[in-house]
């Protein structure tokens, strides 16, 4: 039997909408560059309905992974989404090639980001849908009366932002309650320690991008390297088990296109570092 993401314990989004705190990031489980479908359609298919069996039931992706690739392939694989699965959503991106982004914050644009992912996911409302991106040439204002709209309409449950600083949630918060923040942040990028701070105060769930990251730490002889070796663990585990340890907020989302990959992360749950390993972590540099 395979270790469950259980022993992360749980974090309620919204205050109301509970999940497994170690969950899945989808952008992996699509083609080069987030760009078309992937290598091996199968497999990834495969790595979707472990999840439920692995009490992974936290999915996060995005209308521009692929684009609409990895939706589609989430409702193929979990809809009608049992065992409690949560997906979460992004909008706001818009997609011209492999590995190529540009942010689009136009209200009109933003709803059809939101209608279509609820038609891909085949869902009446999103649980959590987040602005993947504040579109600077936009008044950010007009941005968050379309988001709060969407809550109102019951198109979504919650909302939630990415890539922000603490004044950027605090202006939406003066328009709608946030319910997570989403920010690249692992052992090798502290760069959002003070947004963690700000959200572990206020109880809004952070969700680290490429959590699995830990830099030189995990070269041979490195902090996550040694500590990594002493309990017969890969740094990745490290890395995600030194994330769980840090907020209770903290909602990691470690993606990958593949079964073995998916079962070692899951089992970064169970991992337990003493207090020693981890302020070893958190003192050291990348
Ligand atoms: N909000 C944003 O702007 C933003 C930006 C980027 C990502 N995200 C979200 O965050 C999630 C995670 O971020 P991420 O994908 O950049 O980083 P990540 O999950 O830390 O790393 C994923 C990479 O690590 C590999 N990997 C995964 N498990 C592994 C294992 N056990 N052993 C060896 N390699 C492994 C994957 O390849 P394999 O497929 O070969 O395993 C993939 O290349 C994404 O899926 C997405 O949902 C959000």
């Amino acid at each position: 039997m395979s270790t469950t993401a259980a022993a992360s314990g749980t974090f309620k989004i919204g205050g109301d909408l509970e999940v497994t705190r170690l969950g899945f990031g989808a952008m992996r489980i699509v083609g080069e560059g987030t760009w078309g479908e992937p290598r091996d359609r199968d497999e990834v298919l495969r790595v979707l309905r472990r999840l439920p069996e692995l009490g992974v039931d936290f999915v996060d992706t995005a209308d521009s992974y692929g684009p609409f690739v990895s939706e589609d392939l989430i409702a193929e694989g979990l809809s009608p989404y049992g065992g409690g699965t949560i997906v979460a959503t992004k909008g706001g991106f818009t997609r011209q090639g492999p590995g190529q982004w540009r942010p689009v914050g136009r209200p009109e644009y933003l709803r059809q980001c939101l209608l279509m992912s609820l038609r891909r996911l085949r869902v009446e409302r999103i649980d959590l849908w987040q602005l993947h991106r504040i579109d600077a040439k936009i008044d950010r204002a007009e941005q968050f009366a379309e988001l709060k709209a969407f809550q109102e309409e019951g198109l979504v449950r919650h909302l939630g932002l990415s890539e922000v600083t603490v004044e950027e949630i605090e202006a939406a918060r003066e328009v709608f309650p946030v319910a997570t923040v989403q920010n690249r942040f692992n052992l090798a990028d502290r760069g959002s320690e003070e947004v963690l701070d700000y959200c572990t105060r206020e109880g809004i769930g952070f969700i680290p991008w490429f959590p699995l990251a830990a830099g030189s730490l995990a070269q041979p002889g490195g902090v996550a390297d040694e500590i990594a070796q002493a309990h017969g663990a890969s740094t990745g585990q490290v890395a995600l088990a030194w994330l769980l340890a840090r907020s209770p907020v903290m909602l990691p989302i470690p993606g990958t296109s593949s079964v073995a990959h998916l079962e070692e992360n899951v089992a970064a749950a169970e991992l337990t570092l003493n207090e020693e390993e981890l302020a070893r972590l958190s003192a050291a540099e990348a």
